[in-house]
């Protein structure tokens, strides 16, 4: 089948806020413990306590932005349990993620230590859940106050002179569930009382965000939005994609059928959806599009992996989940007016993870591999493709074969990204290139591909789903030809000498 398409490389449609490329790194089982920090103690190499494999592999992919400590675990964090003498810190149990037990060596001064080591924005949930307005606006006056007080003088005892510099904050997590179980109109004005004393000081603005839906909760939207909107910077989405659409059994990582391949990116694809009608209630309220939407947990979560801890959320990953996170870009790309930011749950060890650990041993996902063939997406401006995406017909249900971005980076180079959903069969894609700028075309790629459905690496076999140079493409009279493998994520890059 021949897919035909047109690049309009002279009409831009607006910046995609590299944002959207961020991350969400909760207290949840091996993800900070193990998966991040190690302690300065330990034999893995670290830096003050945090792994350096993973730094480095965080570096590599230019995370932009990491979302902390919750999560269902934001709101019962009290924050001044994780300062001062490591020894002396507030043991408490995680309640809400296997019952173990939290040292709380991992607090404030450690995740803004990370946050610098990996030169990206700190995203810190606030606890509404089971905290107060005042321990709330405690935790912003000591990360952020640069004059005499309290709590920056409680920052200087902490070896921390210099306030930090935080802009995104987060009123609360999933307060109509496991933050509280609240409605709408509840949690509205509790968002408004707490967000008052969410402070700015000494220049560094803060930037509010609010707790919106779970999935297609239109009605906590409009709520939120009705009631709150005025008071907020952004509102948060949480969407998760269970192949079988049941959290009781939500199917596996690896050793899935066609069905549950097919089943898992239709349900990733109902994110376009979820977006376009969340956007038409916030353009309801916000018509100049000033309050942005953050889908600060999003990805996939199938059963835990066999002989694991059931409250860690630990999972395989493999070349279904790489075609999730592609398509998953493709849809924010589109939506990049609203969409400003995005966090995948969660960066090490849990859910759809970029990074696998195992003692000393690391390893990177197929994910992963997606985030850095993407990264030259990032603050890139986005350019208008269209595409008939042909299609994938499987029991009477169908979605398209192909979805396709394409964007230009400062430099001018301009970056088509494919994803073949397809198990069986490679797609040719027809291209016309419209509006570039004269001259001679370079064109290099990279494929990201798997030789079966569930494809995936181990710490054994480490390097079995890959990035690999891509030569599968020609250019003819203004066409560009490509051959897609099946099941692979795809990135184009051409640049006019
Ligand atoms: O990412 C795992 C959990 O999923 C988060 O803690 C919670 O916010 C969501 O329900």
């Amino acid at each position: 089948m021949t897919l035909q398409g047109v690049l309009n490389a002279d009409r831009e449609q607006g910046s995609i806020n590299r944002n959207i490329y961020g991350h969400f790194s909760e207290h949840l089982g091996r993800c900070i413990y193990e998966g991040i920090w190690v302690g300065e103690d330990s034999p893995i190499p670290n830096t003050n306590g945090i792994r350096n494999d993973v730094l480095e592999a965080l570096k590599q992919i230019k995370i932009p932005v990491l979302r902390w400590p919750g999560g269902c675990f934001a709101d019962e964090y009290h924050w001044k349990d994780g300062i001062g003498p490591k020894e002396t810190r507030k043991e408490m149990i995680n309640t809400h993620w296997g019952g173990v037990v939290e040292n709380n060596h991992f607090g404030t001064h450690e995740f803004m230590d990370l946050c610098a080591l990996l030169e990206c924005e700190p995203y810190i949930n606030g606890n509404v859940g089971s905290g107060t307005v005042q321990e709330m606006s405690e935790w912003v006056e000591y990360l952020t106050f640069g004059g005499k007080s309290p709590m920056s003088e409680l920052r200087s005892q902490n070896g921390h002179q210099e306030p930090w510099k935080v802009t995104y904050f987060g009123v609360g997590n999933e307060n109509w569930g496991c933050g509280g179980n609240m409605r709408p109109e509840y949690y509205a004005d509790l968002y408004r009382r707490y967000q008052t004393y969410v402070r700015n000081y000494d220049g560094n603005i803060i930037h509010r965000i609010a707790c919106g839906p779970n999935s297609d909760d239109y009605n906590w939207m409009e709520v939120l939005m009705r009631e709150a909107g005025r008071f907020m910077d952004s509102i948060t989405l949480h969407y998760y994609t269970l192949p079988t659409g049941n959290w009781a059994d939500k199917g596996e990582a690896t050793g899935f059928d066609e069905a549950a391949w097919f089943a898992t990116l239709k349900k990733a694809l109902h994110m376009d959806e979820l977006i376009a009608r969340h956007s038409t209630i916030m353009d309801k309220y916000d018509p100049e599009g000033r309050v942005g939407l953050i889908v600060d947990e999003w990805g996939t979560w199938y059963n835990v992996e066999p002989g694991t801890n059931p409250g860690f959320l630990y999972q395989q990953n493999s070349i279904r989940d790489a075609l999730v996170a592609g398509l998953t870009f493709h849809i924010f790309h589109k939506h990049s007016s609203r969409v400003r930011m995005a966090n995948i749950a969660q960066t090490v060890n849990v859910l759809q993870a970029v990074i696998l650990t195992e003692g000393e041993k690391m390893m990177l996902t197929p994910t992963y591999h997606v985030f850095d063939m993407y990264k030259v997406h990032q603050d890139a401006e986005l350019l208008d493709l269209s595409l008939d995406g042909g299609s994938y017909k499987l029991g009477g249900e169908e979605i398209p074969a192909v979805t396709a971005t394409a964007s230009r980076d400062a430099q001018g180079a301009i970056h088509i990204s494919f994803c073949n959903l397809r198990t069986e069969s490679a797609s040719e894609v027809k291209l016309d290139l419209r509006g570039l700028a004269s001259g001679e075309l370079s064109i290099t790629g990279t494929t990201l591909a798997g030789d079966k459905i569930d494809a995936h690496n181990t710490f054994e076999q480490p390097e079995a789903v890959a990035p690999r140079a891509f030569t599968d493409f020609s250019l003819e009279d203004g066409t560009l030809s490509v051959t897609l493998p099946a099941m692979s994520v795809t990135t184009l890059e051409l640049a006019v000498k």
